[in-house]
């Protein structure tokens, strides 16, 4: 069996679904359930027997012991994390507990386990780290795009405590040869992602009237990559990837983000028309995010040429399958929008000069 840690978060569920629908091999799933974890996101899996669930926080020693010694599980992978740069920027707190000292209990309990092992499953032991193209900093319009090897420069409370996480992960390899793989991946969106993250905000934003807003000047440029694809880079770099090797992985679809909330308005504009004129009417420049870093891009040769691995979903047709995931989930956008995420909302954008109250 594997464990998963941050299973009920936005990718770890998209993770776990794509896994059982494709493999026989048991999942247990690791989450403390904070705001961003869900179990909504599992509800189709709940009752099949392959699933289990463990209520708990990376940053507890005993509970990973007791689950390791328990479960032996051949693989970990590592979702588990605060993941929002603008939380990160009110407070880095949860960040720097979770995402730093976190993974580096994962990283001592799994070594310990590691070592105890009998020679064969030591050695088919992997601990792979889900990280993010953040902690390479920002890039000018032509500057190449990151490899594995740029160096790091990481510059939101957010990217500093994925960067440090993956320092120890490469430290935990190197002293210790705990057998691990790291991924560095771009902005990810589609199905179950929380509506913090500009797309699904943007959408559900335009659907309810209220503005869409777009940081300063609105041509800072992400490299998009649908859910399904990262994971089954995650599956492929799990099963072939090099112990101790990093692999990026992007979608080679870099957009500025005005254009992102532009080709989300006019697929609303076919699928749900507004009444009161096109949902681009409703983009409202704000306060830019401090620091914005301005552009990332992913060079993926690594991931494409050794494992083959190569992203199948356009942004058009993935943008579009989202859309129409949010439009047919009412309940699930419902129940996502807690007291915590209104007071989320008002907290963020009242500071950004936007009032998201309701237009009419
Ligand atoms: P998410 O915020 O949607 O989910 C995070 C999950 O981790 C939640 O289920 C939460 O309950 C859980 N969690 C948080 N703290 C925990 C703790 N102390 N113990 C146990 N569980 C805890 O995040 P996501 O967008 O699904 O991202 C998953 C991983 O992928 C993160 O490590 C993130 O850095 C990385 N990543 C995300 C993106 C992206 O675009 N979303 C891109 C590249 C990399
Ligand atoms: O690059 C990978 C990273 O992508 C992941 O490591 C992070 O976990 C994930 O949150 C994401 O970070 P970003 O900061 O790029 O994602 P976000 O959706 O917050 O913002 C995308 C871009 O849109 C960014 O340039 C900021 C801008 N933005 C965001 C929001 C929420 C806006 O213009 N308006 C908004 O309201």
């Amino acid at each position: 069996m594997i464990l998963v840690t941050g299973g009920a978060g936005f990718i770890g569920s998209n993770f776990i679904l794509d896994w059982l629908a494709q493999s026989a091999e048991p999942v247990l799933n690791l989450d403390k359930l904070t705001y961003a974890g869900n179990p909504a996101n599992l509800a189709s899996v709940q009752d099949d027997p392959r699933y289990r669930f463990a209520h708990g926080d990376i940053c507890d020693r005993g509970l990973l012991e007791r689950l390791l010694a328990g479960q032996r599980p051949r693989a970990l992978l590592n979702f588990a994390a605060e993941s929002h740069v603008d939380r990160s920027l009110h407070g880095a707190d949860d960040f720097v507990r979770t995402n730093v000292v976190g993974t580096f209990s994962l990283l001592e309990e799994a070594r310990a386990y590691w070592q105890a092992l009998p020679a064969p499953e030591r050695e088919r032991f992997r601990f792979l780290h889900v990280s993010t193209d953040e902690v390479y900093g920002s890039l000018g319009p032509d500057d190449p795009a990151f490899t594995e090897t740029t160096a790091y420069a990481p510059n939101s409370p957010y990217a500093a405590s994925k960067a440090a996480s993956d320092h120890l992960v490469r430290a935990c390899h190197h002293s210790y040869g705990l057998p691990t793989l790291t991924t560095n991946c771009s902005n990810n969106y589609g199905a179950y992602q929380f509506p913090e993250k500009l797309i699904p905000l943007t959408i559900l934003n335009a659907l309810e009237g209220r503005p869409l807003p777009v940081y300063g000047d609105g041509r800072n440029v992400r490299d998009w990559l649908h859910v399904a694809d990262h994971c089954r880079a995650l599956r492929e770099v799990l099963e072939r990837g090099r112990p101790g090797e990093v692999y990026n992985v992007g979608g080679r679809s870099e957009l500025p983000n005005i254009e992102v909330v532009r080709a989300i308005c006019a697929l609303l504009d076919e699928l749900r028309p507004r009444t009161g004129g096109p949902h681009a009417a409703l983009i409202t420049f704000v306060k830019d995010r401090p620091g914005h870093d301005r552009r990332y891009a992913i060079d993926c040769g690594k991931i494409e040429r050794e494992l083959g691995w190569r992203a199948r979903e356009s942004f058009d047709s993935g943008l579009a399958r989202t859309v129409r995931w949010y439009l047919e989930h009412p309940e699930w956008v419902r129940a996502v929008q807690t007291g915590e995420y209104q007071q989320w909302i008002a907290a963020n954008y009242a500071q950004r000069g936007a009032e998201l109250g309701a237009n009419s």
